[in-house]
């Protein structure tokens, strides 16, 4: 397996798992939440964060499809969409990691137009380092540096998003 270095561990991702639904439950009090998981990265994520809430959420599902022609041409299209309607119903954005920004971007972009009550984006991962679109996660998990990592839903060509632990692949 061509990595190893483990950055965080399932119990240090669960015990920030736990912290990060008790912020937001302290954001959205008295309101409920429809979260929205981009899949396919966020869905341990999502799972993990949703049984932490005790603010009431629905729960569905976003899909998007990154064609990069060079670096910096990459072009995001939405390739599934959610079934319950946004309207007027506070959206969590859930994703695995904001590295460019240019997926949450699109994605943010398109809940917007659905006039939702509210709109914010919590990101498990944020590699600020990498951004190029004017977009930040509301909520993150934990910040890293320009590392591509794998695990807890994060993969490398569909493999390794298994892993309970977040590791960094060897540059
Ligand atoms: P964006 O550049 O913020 O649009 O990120 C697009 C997608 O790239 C993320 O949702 C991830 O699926 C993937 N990605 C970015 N950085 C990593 C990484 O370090 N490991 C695995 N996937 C990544
Ligand atoms: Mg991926």
């Amino acid at each position: 397996m061509p990595v190893s270095e483990i950055l965080y561990s399932a119990g240090q991702i669960a015990a920030r798992v736990q912290t990060l639904a008790a912020e937001i439950d302290a954001r959205y009090a008295g309101t409920e939440l429809l979260l929205l998981a981009v899949l396919k990265g966020a869905a341990p994520f999502a799972a993990d964060l949703m049984r932490h809430l005790h603010t009431p959420v629905r729960l569905d599902f976003i899909r998007a499809r990154s064609y990069q022609g060079t670096a910096s041409t990459g072009t995001v299209t939405i390739t599934c969409y959610p079934e319950i309607s946004l309207k007027d119903r506070h959206v969590l954005l859930v994703e695995d990691i904001l590295d460019t920004g240019r997926t949450a971007a699109v994605l943010c972009a398109w809940v917007q137009s659905q006039a939702p009550a509210s709109c914010a984006v919590c990101a498990f991962l944020d590699k600020p380092s990498r951004r190029t679109a004017p977009i930040h996660a509301d909520f993150h998990g934990f910040t890293i540096p320009d590392l591509f990592v794998v695990g807890y839903g994060l993969d490398l060509d569909e493999r390794y998003r298994e892993l309970p632990d977040i590791r960094a692949l060897p540059s």
